[in-house]
């Protein structure tokens, strides 16, 4: 019999991770150049864009919070200049909100931006992050001189711990850039894992030395377009499962490094591949056209399912370099996207037989279709497919119900 106590924290500990986490993260837009007035606006808008009852819980400051200096009894502490009210301010004011608070660490001595990182200091910083009310903590690679020495499961493991024995319920999110293939382990003590190098703020294009597939490893600093993160999930969105997500990175949607379809392309995937939705770019100004693609519920919907299963690639009916489809089941229907990525307007073909575990959904062929970027239900369909005019780089997501 386990005590009462535990079996509430446990059930507690379940649930946050249950389904892939929402919110906003400073680094893209802001990289080490933040403070505390752009935290509290960026949650403000949050509430006021609708985005907090969208989903979009967590509000994360990425690196540059931190003073050069750990403190004189050895915690790590806000710069005072920049968060004037420090990180348990901050917390205060986003909790009054009904949000979350995100903070990030590093696994090294140093973090990227050469502030002290925790190694050594695990249990100290787990608890200094629980007293100040932290809810979540994205832990990095950098500044490692043990990196060579000290595996990452052996130094993303401790701060896993610490966080456990820190006494409040902190998130765990590994950024460790997909090193030795965390969704093989990740999920011993972590609640979510980066499984690449970083994302970059464009649909096709990466920076040089990024690799295509999940099995080979990125080469300096990353800069992982749109497609090629999509492409490297065809190995592991099969790994998804909840309480351990493989994180995408962050969303680049109201970057305006997109355009319409491309960014309803990218914001598909993230949600039926199960990757965490974390917006990057700068909310208190973004266009109506991506803020509508962010908050559009049916692909929400998608992401939160109950039954935690990421689409898997079809290459039955893909077209290496042209479509790519992608299928999968959700508590009570099924999700198909279908990508254009070749250089023409293109028409499609699906055949419903060919969609892997379809038959387990609706014993009848006889299935009804709708179209979710399209706001329309398709009607009725027995056997095949037929979609006109799929525009470059747009994605046509269908749910099918029986
Ligand atoms: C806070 O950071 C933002 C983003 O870098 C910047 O635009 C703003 O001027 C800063 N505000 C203060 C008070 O430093
Ligand atoms: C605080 O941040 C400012 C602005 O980035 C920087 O100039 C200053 O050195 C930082 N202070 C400490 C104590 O790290
Ligand atoms: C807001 O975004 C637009 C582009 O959509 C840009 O031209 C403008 O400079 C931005 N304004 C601020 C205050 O950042
Ligand atoms: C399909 O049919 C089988 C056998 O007739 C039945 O056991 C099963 O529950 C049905 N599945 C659905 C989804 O209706």
């Amino acid at each position: 019999m386990i005590p009462l106590l535990f079996q509430v924290l446990f059930i507690a500990g379940v649930e946050a991770a249950s389904k892939p986490q929402m919110g906003w993260n400073s680094w893209n837009t802001f990289k080490a150049k933040i403070n505390e007035s752009l935290i509290k606006d960026t949650a403000a808008a949050l509430v006021k864009l609708g985005l907090a009852d969208a989903g979009y819980e967590y509000v994360m400051i990425d690196a540059g919070w931190q003073a050069h200096t750990r403190a004189e009894n050895g915690q790590q502490q806000a710069n005072v200049s920049t968060f004037p009210s420090g990180i348990k301010g901050v917390a205060d004011h986003v909790h009054d909100l009904g949000l979350k608070l995100g903070i990030y660490s590093d696994s090294g001595i140093y973090d990227c931006d050469f502030h002290p990182g925790s190694w050594g200091y695990e249990e100290l910083d787990a608890y200094t992050y629980a007293s100040w009310g932290v809810d979540y903590l994205k832990y990095d690679n950098c500044g490692g001189f043990q990196a060579g020495t000290i595996s990452s499961q052996e130094r993303f493991q401790k701060m896993g711990q610490a966080l456990k024995e820190s006494g409040r319920e902190i998130f765990y999110a590994l950024c460790q850039w997909g090193h030795q293939f965390p969704w093989y382990w990740a999920d011993q003590i972590a609640d979510s894992y980066r499984m690449s190098g970083d994302i970059y703020a464009s649909f096709a294009s990466d920076k040089s030395g990024v690799c295509q597939t999940a099995y080979c490893l990125n080469t300096g600093y990353a800069g992982v377009s749109v497609l090629t993160m999509i492409r490297k999930m065809r190995e592991i969105s099969p790994f998804q499962k909840p309480g351990s997500w493989a994180d995408m990175d962050m969303l680049e949607i109201g970057t305006n490094t997109m355009n319409e379809f491309e960014e309803q392309t990218h914001f598909s995937f993230w949600a039926a591949l199960k990757s965490p939705l974390i917006i990057g770019a700068d909310i208190t100004n973004i266009s109506e056209s991506s803020l509508a693609i962010l908050l559009n519920k049916e692909v929400i919907a998608i992401s939160q399912d109950e039954l935690g299963v990421a689409a898997a690639y079809i290459p039955d009916q893909s077209t290496e370099g042209s479509i790519q489809v992608w299928g999968g089941p959700l508590s009570h229907q099924y999700v198909v996207l279908v990508l254009n990525y070749g250089k023409e307007t293109a028409n499609v073909d699906l055949k419903l037989q060919n969609l892997p575990g379809l038959d387990q959904l609706c014993n009848s062929t006889d299935v009804k279709i709708r179209d979710v970027w399209g706001g329309k239900d398709l009607g009725k369909f027995t056997e095949d497919i037929h979609l006109e005019d799929v525009a470059v780089h747009q994605t046509k997501v269908l749910l099918i119900s029986c």
